[in-house]
């Protein structure tokens, strides 16, 4: 292989064409079926490249392998079989985007994690959409000031997205509104086949445009309205997790933060299974999904991190303002900080609820990982 001794570092080097048997006509069949480059083929699997292209599943795996091997060889996907070593030289990689907050950073072990995806849920108002507009801003810093000097893509399916609050937002954060909102890049989804369309569309920009947050608020909203009754929920379902896979797919392959969030009611239908399960097969070795409930309680705010195989559960409690989601008692804090700014978590401590049974404030333990039957 072209690849073996070299490192991929430039798009030209993601060209279908240098991969071996792959010529002008597999290039052109492939660009007609939206893949441009070699990192599309990792994206859409397999499958679905016989599917959208007509090729026999033979030759679609064949291609598909082949850009597996180019891109280990390169350096830019885990190989099957790794050394802890290159686990951990991966994982690395790995870029933190910060809250703004020292409670949510807290939460979240510095911040959200690309090559993941990040799962909010909780009922109406209880500040998921403002939680997506704050992290459209804070991707933006730069990484001195705990951002990944990125840009958002955001898939907005319910028309919350809102320019003024990015406005209002950056300038809290004393960053140029103008520019903040240079660096977002907003898509209205329609429906929810059109929502999975401007994700597949989407994977060729990513790298191009340096977008580090893909945000889809809500991820399962159209899904849910559009699949009614019990009859439709394991079709939902599927749509829905072929949907995810792909969001878990882009995040890993271009090493991304993929933000979604789920309302929920009484019963909180998550939408995906075990966290610690690889999803996507053999080509993503290292999926991980992390899942935080909000909650209102009153003026505030909880957050609770939920099945994390890296965070210990535990809640924070924040509130919302001006600059998006804040800590809470940003003004009692900011003396407490002068007095103690040698430790950072010290701080923030009594905001920090260890996990207690006799805690009835969040009831997210007697979730399911399905969608129960009865939930519509
Ligand atoms: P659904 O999308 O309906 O499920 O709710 P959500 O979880 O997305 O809630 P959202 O993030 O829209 O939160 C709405 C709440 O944010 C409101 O009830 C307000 O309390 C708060 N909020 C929104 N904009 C502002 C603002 O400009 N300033 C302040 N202080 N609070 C705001
Ligand atoms: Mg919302």
């Amino acid at each position: 292989l072209k690849y073996r001794y070299r490192t991929i570092r430039y798009m030209e080097d993601l060209r279908l064409d240098n991969l071996p048997g792959v010529g002008p006509v597999t290039t052109k069949k492939l660009s007609d079926a939206g893949i441009h480059n070699i990192m599309d083929l990792i994206v859409r699997g397999p499958v679905e490249l016989a599917e959208i292209t007509g090729m026999d599943k033979d030759t679609a795996s064949n291609i598909v392998e082949k850009a597996r091997q180019a891109l280990v060889e390169g350096g830019l996907l885990a190989k099957d079989f790794v050394s802890a070593t290159e686990v951990y030289k991966r994982r690395q990689e790995i870029g933190k985007i910060t809250t703004g907050t020292e409670c949510l950073d807290l939460l979240l072990d510095g911040g959200l994690e690309t090559q993941g995806l990040t799962e909010v849920y909780g009922e109406f108002g209880s500040g998921k959409t403002q939680f997506c507009h704050t992290m459209c801003v804070t991707v933006q810093k730069p990484k001195e000031e705990g951002g990944l000097d990125g840009t958002v893509l955001y898939i907005d399916t319910e028309n919350t997205f809102r320019p003024e609050r990015i406005v209002s937002i950056a300038k809290a954060h004393g960053m140029d509104p103008e520019k903040a909102l240079d660096r977002i890049m907003v898509a209205r989804a329609y429906n929810s086949a059109h929502q999975t369309l401007i994700l597949e569309e989407a994977s060729h920009m990513i790298q191009e445009n340096n977008i580090k947050l893909l945000v889809v608020d809500s991820a399962v909203g159209l899904f849910r309205a559009e699949y009614l009754g019990r009859g439709t929920l394991s079709v939902r379902q599927q749509r829905l997790n072929k949907f995810v896979h792909l969001l878990v797919r882009i995040a890993e392959t271009y090493n991304c933060a993929a933000l979604a969030t789920n309302q929920v009611m009484a019963s909180p239908d998550v939408f995906f299974g075990d966290p610690t399960r690889p999803i996507g097969g053999n080509v993503v070795a290292h999926t991980s999904t992390y899942r935080i409930y909000f909650k209102k309680s009153g003026k505030k705010r909880i957050a609770r991190m939920v099945d994390s195989p890296h965070h210990p559960e535990q809640e924070v409690i924040f509130g919302l303002g001006e600059a998006g989601v804040i800590d809470p008692d940003s003004e009692t804090k900011k003396k407490s900080t002068k007095t103690a700014k040698s430790s950072k978590v010290e701080s923030v401590k009594p905001e920090v609820k260890v996990e207690s049974k006799s805690d009835s404030s969040v009831d997210v333990d007697s979730k399911t990982e399905d969608i129960p039957e009865d939930s519509e």
